[in-house]
Formats: C-alpha cells, structure tokens, sequence
C-alpha cells in the first residue's frame, strides 16, 4: 500500500442519520446540512432513499439541483423501481451516485429475502448493470456483509465489480463486527477478490458495540479506501460511525494510519453543532472531539501540566476541530466588531441585519450576565438563523405554583397587534400548565413528546436552553428557546414548535374549490 493514502469521507446524515427516530429534518433543514457538509470538505453526500417517500425524493432532488462541490448520492434497493427513482431525483446533481444495496447475509437471505445465493448474485448484478446505465458511478452494499458467509461476500463482490460498480461498501448493518474481524473481512476481500483493485473498498459501520469507529478504523488499516459516517454519530438504534471521530483519529494518528482526508477540521464543531441543532439531538457532555467537556481540563494535576505545556494532557488543539482557541468572554462592554469576530471564529456568517438582532441580545445578556462565553454567542446565532416563523410571540407570563397544589399560569401572547391572555390553574406542574395556556390561546393542541433543559455554560445565570419535540397530526415538530429564565426559555421552546404547526396548516389550507362555470 502507498503510504500516504487519501480517505474518501463518505456522509450519510441525511440518509442513515435521518432515519433515527427524533431526527427527521425538513428540505430547507437538509439543504442547510448539505451545504454545511460541502464547506466541511466531505467527498459524498448520500442525501436520502429517493423512493422511500415524496419527501426523501424532493429533498434528494432538491439537493442535486443546488448543491455543489461533492458528489450526491442516492440509496436504492436493488430493484428497477427504486434505481429508476433514484435516477429520477440524482440526475441533477454535479457529480451524482446511486447507491444500491442487497442483503447478503444467510439470516436475510432466508427469512428477509427468500432468496437462494445464485439468485442474490444474479439480483445484485442485474441492479448494478442497472445503475450504471444511469450514471457511471455505482456503489453496491451487500447489507449484512459482516455476518455474511466470507467465501459467499467474496463472490458478491467479485461480480458486483464486473458488472460495473465502482465502489463495494461493507456494511456492519447491526455493529456486530470487532476490529479484528472487520479488519480481516476487508483483508481477505483484497486478497481473494481478483478484480477488487478496479474497485474502491469502502467500510460502513454501525456502533451497536460502541466499536463503530474502531472497526472502520480496522477496515483503513486493512485496505478499505472511504469510510461511511454521520456528524454526531446518529443513526439507527446506537448510531453509525462519527465523522467528527474517525476524521481526527485518522489526523492526530497520521504516524500509524499514514491516510489524510480532505475534511477542514475546524468546521467539525460547528457542522456538530448545526445537526444538533437541527435535529435536537444533542450529543453528550464527555464526547469525543465535539462533547461540551472534550478540551476541558478539571483536575488541578491536569491543569497545572497545561499550563507549563500544553502537550502533557492534550493530543489535539481544540482549534483544529473548530473550537476557539480561548473561550474569549465578551462582556457588555464588548463592540459589534468583537461580537462580529466571535461569530465568525465559531464558524458562522451573518447578514448584517441577523449580527445587529444577535448585538441587540447579546447586549440584553451581557446586562444580566457578567462574562458571556461562546457557547452563550452560540446560542444567541442559533436563535436567530433557526428561528421558527413567529406567529405568536410571548407577551408575559405569571406563575403561581407550590409543590402538590395545582399551578395556576396567566400567559399572555401576541399575534401581529392582537394580544391574548389566558389563565388556566391545572396541569401536573407549571410547565404542563404554561403548555396549556398556548394551547388555549393558539387554538392548536399537540402531543409533547421531549422536553430538555440544559444550561448552556456554567453558573446560576447561565442561559437555560431548551429544546421541545412534538407531534401534531403525525408529523413531528421542534421548537428551541433560549433565556435565563428557564420558564421563559420552555415557553419559547414550545411555542415555536406551535408555530411551526401554524405555519404548516396555513400551508396546508387548500384554494377553495372553483365555482361552477368559472374559468379553473
Ligand atoms: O447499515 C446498512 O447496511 C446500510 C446499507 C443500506 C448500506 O445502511
Ligand atoms: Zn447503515
């Protein structure tokens, strides 16, 4: 092997990360990710599984037709339906790519599939032959690979390649595989499959093991040429392999793994931060590369070998994965300009209308919080860029609540000019008796289906950030809200997911029907 190989950075957020319960995203979300993931430098972005449903196939298509700078890639079974629909949504794109997957495993084949083995290859190649009628770059997945037969993988392969696939990905589809194993899989298909050198090897793992990363790790040291992973990890039940993960290890173990890839590591935290955002999945605290504690240092021992060399407890510089250097605080008397800086330092560019909205706020809290830190800059932008379409907006609130009495809440809320004000004593606390309220004065009932609070720094004033998911008619909405007053922050949180119902029922309101004998 060369020793210095270039890693394709294969990104399926939007199609195997989107697929995880609570991570659903709209188009304009998914074209804010994709272009996100365009400025992060990620060769392929699987955009979705055109044939999945109207949505999946707008947001592919969508996607092709605007984004550029990578390769777009789109998921199909292997039947003629779904490469044909496939086609359909990708033929737009720049550079496009159908990825067609069959099952392969003897556990699918027999009660998924019901299929013999000469019938799986001879389904496999005719979709290969297929997809490459489309476009000439074809991916094929034998799904289950890694508890597939090897001498069976091997074959499926072989002939996935002479009918025209470029690339053979691996899938550990239920992270059952160790490194160990992964890796000789990968080996033994480099040394068994005589035309695998006309095919790139590509490794796509499930972290059910928590061993998602490791594994794919094990497929680069084993020959495998691009590595399939979402921003965060998510993905099905424990989620996939993390971008954010793999990328660094194979950077800061450049003298093992001798890969480099084309990822622009500072753009990692705030890509993190954008799917986090947008999905409400928020990834935890201790978190490699991209977790709120990955570069904090709290043991005094630890502390002090930093501050006489930074190299005794630190193996990469939080600059390079995007954090600021120093979480520089701002303070109220800090300038537009200091502000403006700080934006662009975490990675985010404002139109001078949003940095005067975020200035104004900025300034707000500074008056009630001494020191204001990055991640409260952070979530002042988030605030803006991502707000909800304001039909209501908060007006005020009382709340009288005691422990085992029923709360008592007098919400007001404006529309326009128009002001509401409800009172309502029920509900099992104060927050299910503010939810009320918004019920009652917006006219729309929803199930809450998650409720998170969490502080955006440390201290009694830090900002309370609140995230809500609820649903509403079968569709799943979310709301974010940011204050320090953490009930204000849950009322704004809610509310905005309410105003996304809004404003998909007046989307939804249908033209009356024409009257008869008028022209249509
Ligand atoms: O996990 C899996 O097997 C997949 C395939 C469709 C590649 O996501
Ligand atoms: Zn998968």
């Amino acid at each position: 092997m060369p020793s210095e190989r270039q890693i394709t950075i294969f990104d399926t957020t939007l199609r195997d990360g989107e697929q995880s319960p609570g991570a659903s995203m709209n188009i304009a979300e998914k074209m804010e990710v994709a272009q996100a993931l365009v400025d992060l430098g990620v060769d392929i972005i699987e955009a979705g599984f055109p044939i999945a449903s109207p949505g999946d196939f707008e947001a592919v298509r969508t996607i092709s037709q605007n984004i550029r700078g990578a390769v777009i890639c789109g998921l199909a079974r292997s039947s003629d339906a779904d490469i044909d629909r496939a086609w359909e949504a990708l033929q737009y794109a720049e550079r496009a790519r159908i990825h067609v997957f069959l099952a392969t495993s003897a556990i699918h084949r027999e009660f998924k599939l019901k299929m013999d083995k000469d019938e799986i290859i001879r389904r496999a190649v005719n979709s290969v032959r297929r997809a490459v009628g489309y476009c000439p770059d074809v991916e094929f997945s034998p799904e289950d690979a890694s508890r597939t037969e090897v001498d069976f993988l091997c074959r499926v392969v072989e002939a996935a390649i002479d009918a025209g696939a470029t690339t053979v990905n691996i899938p550990d589809t239920v992270g059952y595989g160790t490194p160990a194993h992964i890796g000789n899989v990968i080996r033994t298909l480099r040394e068994r499959v005589p035309n695998i050198d006309r095919a790139v090897i590509s490794i796509h793992c499930h972290n059910d093991l928590g061993l998602a990363v490791a594994n794919s790790l094990a497929a680069v040291e084993n020959g495998a040429g691009q590595i399939e992973c979402t921003i965060n990890g998510i993905g099905e039940r424990a989620g996939n392999c993390a971008l954010e993960e793999v990328v660094m290890a194979l950077r800061t173990r450049h003298d093992h793994y001798g890969c480099t890839t084309r990822i622009v590591t500072p753009r990692l935290v705030p890509t993190s931060r954008l799917v986090a955002n947008i999905t409400g999945i928020q990834v935890q605290r201790n978190k490699a590369i991209v977790g709120r504690n990955a570069f904090a240092h709290e043991a005094g021992i630890h502390q002090d070998g930093m501050l006489k060399e930074r190299r005794t407890y630190e193996i990469m510089k939080p600059e390079d994965v995007g954090l600021a250097k120093t979480d520089l605080v701002l303070g109220k008397h800090s300038g537009r300009a200091a502000l403006s800086d700080r934006a662009v330092a975490l990675g985010y560019h404002l139109s001078a209308e949003q940095l005067q909205t975020v200035f104004d706020e900025f300034k707000r809290l500074a008056d009630k919080k001494k020191e204001v830190y990055d991640a409260d800059i952070a979530a002042l932008i988030e605030q803006e860029i991502r707000e909800a379409p304001e039909t209501w907006v908060i007006a005020g609130y009382r709340l009288i609540a005691e422990m085992g009495q029923v709360p008592t809440v007098t919400l007001s809320l404006k529309r326009g000019d128009e002001e509401a004000t409800e009172q309502v004593t029920l509900g099992d606390g104060p927050f299910d008796a503010l939810f009320h309220a918004v019920e009652r004065i917006t006219g729309v009932e929803v199930v809450c289906r998650d409720f998170n609070v969490h502080s955006v720094t440390v201290g009694k004033d830090a900002l309370a950030e609140v995230t809500v998911e609820v649903a509403h008619e079968g569709q799943i909405y979310r709301g974010r809200g940011v204050s320090t007053d953490s009930v204000q922050a849950s009322v704004q949180a809610f509310l905005s997911a309410i105003n996304h119902v809004a404003a998909h029922l007046e989307r939804s309101v249908k033209p009356p029907a024409p009257q008869v004998g008028s022209k249509a």
